[in-house]
């Protein structure tokens, strides 16, 4: 079924015969996007690739059934959709085929077919030509930050008779930071942990721990405030995957000397595998190894013990327009052996794509879901101000992919007791809707919050976080010296984790693994957190939302008690 290749059959008409111009409708279009500039036309004869993406058979019908499989009540939780299942529901019509192809055909135009369901084209044209097919204009844009330029319009139009049977055209109108990794900070040297703190133990949640955990967290630390196992998970058919973007490089070396100092108890050849697309890479020279990679391999590796786990790296090679998010799931939808997990500790924030760019992803999460894989993603790093901290917005600015309700949003806690870490992001999204699984919690936490904060946030998007963990001063190895890093890219490794080691124990006892999560952690899994009830994650001149009894857009249901979720989900 896949990848199908059309070559059209060459045309032979004459000029005569060529179809007249077809009456074209305004797409989409957006505003002048922030920290760009426009550089001017782009040259005529420029090769551009963009894709088509076409409307779907039965989108409405994927989302009821994706819900459906997720929610612990139903008789068909856990019954994951094959992908020959999945591709009837993506696929599109043989009407809306006909019409996209024959539209390319009219414009001499070949087109190939890249995503698993066949909705996704891809054609390669100069930009005269994409600007005749368009309608439009595309330019040269320079990101203010990096330099790095991008080929975009502002607005596009297509045959008003396809309006129907196209949903998107792309990259055309997405402005995505081409670095798009939450801040952290770190120390070079590593820091003596007094012998007394070492010996002295705190209680947290009932457990002991070991009082250097106050100091620095490392993953026994996790194990003993979350009560996550060190036995190894037994299951060859388990696995979690951590995603790998903006030439960031998980190296084998610094995780050996992480695993030596930090999992004695294991073998510390104990690696991960490797997978590519878009032209990704990992290369092991030690100076070229990344934090943010090295951080989420030995946060996985190190935590989910025992558990088959794969770093997939995302080259620069990618047409997507939003920096090769949606190619990887793409790419794992087309795997015939999925992660269950997938671990993600990149994001933008939400204002920086359009609606049908967002839509699309997030339509690519819930296909993925489906399948069974459970999607985490770190919420971000600048409180209510977005990805990044700032203090300039007048409104909140959300996260993405954090808004889309597909996937698991991931914010961060530091401290005993657990307090909400000041930049862990959180807020409600101004594009997806609140999804039913959590709207008693949104409507309380709204009507708690009075007038605070009014006017700076929508209060019917969906609200994230959805859980927390720990993600402050986390100790990691990086060319071979300690560093210690902040943010939700701490915390989300951390829980894909915990998701992992339950999902081995699920499989154990030969049911499902968890898939989409969220339906499971707002209903029964709700007992399995520990909820986080003070600090708060200020930004845009704000103190912010305040972390508060239930779930709150700081540090969402809360941390994990791994024995609880682990009972909720059934194992
Ligand atoms: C779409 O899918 C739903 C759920 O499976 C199904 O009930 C419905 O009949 C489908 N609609 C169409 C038009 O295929
Ligand atoms: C490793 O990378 C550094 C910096 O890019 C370079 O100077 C060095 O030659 C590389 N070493 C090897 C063995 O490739
Ligand atoms: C999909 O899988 C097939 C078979 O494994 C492979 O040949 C093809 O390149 C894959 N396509 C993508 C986009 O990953
Ligand atoms: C608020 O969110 C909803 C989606 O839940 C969206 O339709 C609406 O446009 C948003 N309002 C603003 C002002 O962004
Ligand atoms: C990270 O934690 C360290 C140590 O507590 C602190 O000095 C630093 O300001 C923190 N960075 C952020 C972004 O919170
Ligand atoms: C920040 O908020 C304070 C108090 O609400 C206000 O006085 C000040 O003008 C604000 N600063 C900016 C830059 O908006």
């Amino acid at each position: 079924m896949f990848p199908r290749v059309f070559f059209l059959a060459a045309l032979t008409l004459n000029a005569a015969a060529a179809p007249s111009r077809r009456a074209m409708a305004l797409r989409d279009s957006r505003a002048e996007p922030r920290g760009f500039v426009n550089t001017g036309a782009a040259a005529a004869d420029t090769e551009i690739t963009l894709r088509i993406q076409m409307a779907h058979t039965n989108m409405t019908g994927l989302e009821a059934v994706a819900y459906d499989i997720a929610t612990p009540s139903s008789a068909n939780y856990g019954k994951h959709l094959t992908v020959d299942e999945l591709v009837e529901f993506v696929k599109p019509t043989a009407d809306t085929s006909a019409a996209v192809l024959e539209w390319l055909s009219e414009n001499n135009i070949e087109s190939t077919v890249i995503s698993p369901a066949g909705d996704t084209l891809s054609i390669t044209i100069p930009v005269s030509q994409a600007n005749e097919l368009l309608d439009t204009t595309f330019s040269v844009f320079s990101d203010l930050d990096s330099g790095k330029t991008i080929i975009r319009t502002l607005e596009y139009s297509i045959p008003a008779s396809l309006h129907g049977h196209i949903n998107l055209v792309y990259p055309t109108l997405s402005f995505v930071r081409p670095q798009a990794i939450p801040k952290f900070t770190s120390h070079k040297s590593r820091r003596e942990v007094k012998r007394d703190i070492e010996q002295r133990m705190i209680v947290h949640e009932g457990r002991a721990v070991p009082a250097s955990c106050t100091e620095t967290i490392t993953p026994t630390c996790l194990q003993d405030i979350y009560g996550i196992p060190s036995a190894p998970g037994t299951q060859a058919s388990n696995s979690l995957a951590v995603a790998g973007f903006s030439e960031q490089f998980a190296n084998q070396a610094d995780l050996k000397v992480f695993l030596t100092s930090f999992r004695p108890d294991i073998s510390p050849s104990t690696t991960f595998t490797l997978q590519t697309l878009d032209g990704g890479s990992n290369p092991q020279n030690r100076s070229e190894a990344g934090l943010e990679a090295n951080l989420d391999i030995q946060y996985t590796v190190g935590v989910a013990t025992g558990v088959q786990t794969s770093f997939i790296s995302v080259g620069r090679n990618n047409a997507d327009g939003v920096d090769g998010f949606l190619d990887i799931i793409n790419f794992l939808i087309n795997e015939t052996t999925r992660p269950l997990v997938l671990s993600t500790s990149y994001g933008f924030d939400e204002a920086e794509l359009p609606l049908s760019d967002l839509t699309s992803l997030c339509n690519a999460y819930m296909q993925l879901g489906a399948l069974g894989t459970s999607i985490l993603f770190a919420s971000g790093d600048g409180g209510v101000a977005g990805s990044q901290p700032q203090t300039e917005c007048t409104t909140f600015r959300p996260t993405a992919p954090s808004g889309c309700p597909f996937l698991t949003s991931v914010g961060a806690t530091q401290g005993f007791p657990e307090t909400a870490a000041p930049f862990s992001s959180g807020g409600f999204s101004n594009v997806f809707p609140t999804p039913s699984y959590q709207s008693a919690d949104v409507a309380t936490f709204v009507s708690n919050l009075g007038s605070t904060n009014s006017g700076k946030f929508n209060a019917s998007g969906r609200g994230f976080p959805d859980v927390s963990s720990q993600g402050h001063h986390f100790e990691i190895a990086l060319d071979g010296e300690a560093h210690y890093v902040n943010g939700t890219s701490c915390a989300t490794p951390s829980f894909a984790s915990v998701i992992a080691l339950i999902n081995d124990k699920l499989l154990a006892k030969g049911s499902s693994p968890l898939g989409f999560l969220n339906p499971f952690l707002y209903s029964t899994g709700r007992s399995g957190f520990n909820d986080i009830t003070s600090g708060n994650n200020p930004g845009c001149n704000s103190t912010g939302f305040s972390a508060s009894t239930g779930w709150d857009p700081v540090t969402g249901l809360g941390t994990p008690n791994f024995d609880a979720l682990l009972a909720a989900a059934g194992a």
